[in-house]
């Protein structure tokens, strides 16, 4: 067995391999198809202080190679989360990245202590990046936080006051240089940034000359917007200093490489778990293997290798 274990911004995972916030809710259905311990990590949809019914239907649509999906942040909220969700992801022995939304950097800062004080997360992912929910827009009109990277600092400095976790701030691709608000949260002292969320798109049915989403717009996901990530997190690998967690339609071992190769120290299976649910598995032991193929003894000698 090759060592696969990696430390990213404080938090040990024994394998890179985690998932993709909002693909595999907080775990407990997945946990029917393989062991989700075995993850490097469980990464849980975003949660909120309240419940969250999200956005009305139709919110999700297949596209050529991914999906549009405007959820709108569907979630049980932080208490439900507390008392039905992490009890079992803890008796798992999973390790868990808690995603967390809110609409000011004071909501970011109570979701991070709550998690951190409950001990029902190992490390907080903040989703400053979400394209389909209204109120996560800023002054400037329909701009995300995390185009803007003095929000960026803010809001992460925030989190970072609130808890000694390791934080990720979860970056958007709709932006020209990505590389801006992955430097202003390593400034502001995130641990890690995690990238990409969705590219925003539209779906329209020409018969009934309506939007297929409820939302109009939506995000895309899925192997499509694989080379946009990879791209990406070679942007933000050259100038941080942070790891970063890569996503975007990896659906097996392969496709993680690219993300490896490019400057990734974790990946996320998203998308590609709606179609193979032990996608995110199959991805740990391809790893494996390819590591045994190449004969490396530690993944880790290949973060950024690419030649
Ligand atoms: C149905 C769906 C729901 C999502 N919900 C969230 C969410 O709650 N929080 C978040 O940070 N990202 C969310 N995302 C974005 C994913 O975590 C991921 O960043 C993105 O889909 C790219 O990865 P993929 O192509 O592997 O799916 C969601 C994506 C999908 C498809």
């Amino acid at each position: 067995m090759a060592n696969l274990a990696v430390n990213i911004g404080g938090l040990k995972m024994k394998n890179p391999v985690t998932v993709g916030s909002g693909t595999f809710a907080y775990g407990q259905e997945y946990d029917r198809y393989f062991d989700i311990s075995k993850l490097g990590a469980v990464t849980t949809k975003s949660l909120s202080l309240e419940p969250r019914a999200g956005n009305k239907p139709p919110r999700l649509v297949e596209t050529p190679a991914g999906m549009l999906n405007a959820i709108g942040l569907q979630n049980v909220g932080i208490e439900a989360y507390l008392r039905d969700k992490a009890p079992f992801l803890r008796e798992k022995g999973c390790t868990i990245i808690g995603n967390i939304y809110g609409k000011s950097p004071e909501d970011y800062a109570e979701l991070a202590k709550r998690l951190d004080e409950a001990g029902a997360a190992d490390a907080i992912e903040a989703n400053l990046s979400c394209p389909n929910v209204h109120d996560a827009r800023t002054a400037r009109g329909c701009t995300l936080v995390a185009q803007v990277p003095e929000l960026v600092q803010e809001y992460t400095r925030a989190i970072k006051a609130a808890t000694k976790l390791p934080v990720f701030v979860k970056l958007t691709p709709n932006i020209i240089d990505i590389a801006e608000p992955a430097l202003a949260a390593e400034e502001a002292g995130a641990d890690g940034v995690a990238l990409i969320n969705t590219l925003l798109g539209i779906g329209i049915n020409p018969e009934t000359r309506k939007p297929i989403l409820s939302n109009i717009v939506g995000g895309l996901s899925g192997p499509a917007i694989r080379p946009v990530a990879v791209k990406m997190v070679w942007d933000c690998a050259k100038v941080l200093k942070i790891p970063i967690i890569g996503m975007g339609g990896i659906g097996n071992a392969s496709d993680a490489m690219q993300f490896i190769l490019a400057g990734a120290t974790g990946v996320a299976v998203g998308s590609c778990s709606f179609r193979q649910p032990d996608a995110a598995i199959k991805v740990v032991e391809g790893l494996n293997d390819y590591c045994e193929r190449h004969n490396v003894e530690n993944l880790t000698q290949l973060i950024g290798k690419l030649e």
